[in-house]
């Protein structure tokens, strides 16, 4: 059975991913009720395998969890060296959304193509230093790109000088290639970084410190999305 995804096209606004690699794991359910109550629109969730990245984070079992929990379309982000491996387990698990590298060991198309088939929207990930134009031959079979904006592998990293020049050269790719495609952007973003990484060309913006380390994480989310008049 096909999987149906629930993630939406590009409409305009700004979209606001909370990724619960920093959320408290054992509180996990309650997390989730808090940002999606705050205005959340995606989950963020990290997938590390200790290869690609020095870390090790979670499997299909946790998403296959949320997706019961939630309707919040499941942005699922594979830091893994062979994504080839593992694209079937987490669309099963119920994805909605899923984002390869294009420094994993796989042929970047093959998993793109490999994700569609599966109804899953396809994402690609750029490290903060491999050039955006990469992208360009990829460009037809891609639903979202994700700039990192840290050297991916852990939370709470700051928002790298080096980000919105990367932001702007991929939003001008996606302009160029007349496709609606997301612009999302990963690592250390907060209530100041936000402005930066949207007035570059973002349209949707993980944050996960800033939303779960905060004593209000409904306020920082709502800061983050300009909403609400920045303390
Ligand atoms: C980093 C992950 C990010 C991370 C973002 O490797 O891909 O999604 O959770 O965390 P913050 O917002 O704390 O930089
Ligand atoms: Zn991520």
């Amino acid at each position: 059975m096909k999987n149906t995804s629930k993630m939406p096209s590009v409409n305009g606004t700004i979209h606001i991913a909370p990724s619960i690699l920093s959320a408290d794991l054992c509180q996990l359910g309650q997390e989730v009720a808090r940002v999606t109550q705050a205005g959340a629109d995606w989950l963020h969730i990290d997938i590390m395998d200790g290869h690609f990245v020095p870390n090790l984070s979670f499997g299909p079992a946790l998403v296959r969890s949320l997706r019961k929990f939630t309707d919040l379309p499941l942005d699922v982000h594979l830091m893994v060296t062979n994504p080839l491996h593992f694209i079937e387990p987490f669309a099963k698990a119920g994805a909605d959304l899923l984002t390869v590298h294009v420094e994993s060991n796989d042929d970047t198309l093959q998993a793109l193509k490999a994700i569609h088939a599966l109804g899953v929207k396809t994402g690609v990930s750029i490290k903060p230093d491999t050039a955006p134009s990469v992208l360009t031959p990829l460009m037809e079979y891609i639903d979202l790109v994700l700039v990192m904006s840290v050297y991916p592998g852990f939370g709470g990293q700051a928002f790298l000088d080096s980000a919105p020049a990367q932001i702007k050269a991929v939003r001008q790719l996606i302009n160029t290639s007349g496709k609606q495609i997301w612009l999302e952007v990963d690592g250390g973003i907060n209530a100041q970084t936000a402005p930066v990484a949207i007035a570059a060309g973002a349209d949707a913006l993980v944050a996960g410190n800033a939303i779960f380390s905060s004593a209000d994480p409904a306020l920082a989310l709502k800061q983050i999305k300009q909403e609400t008049p920045k303390i």
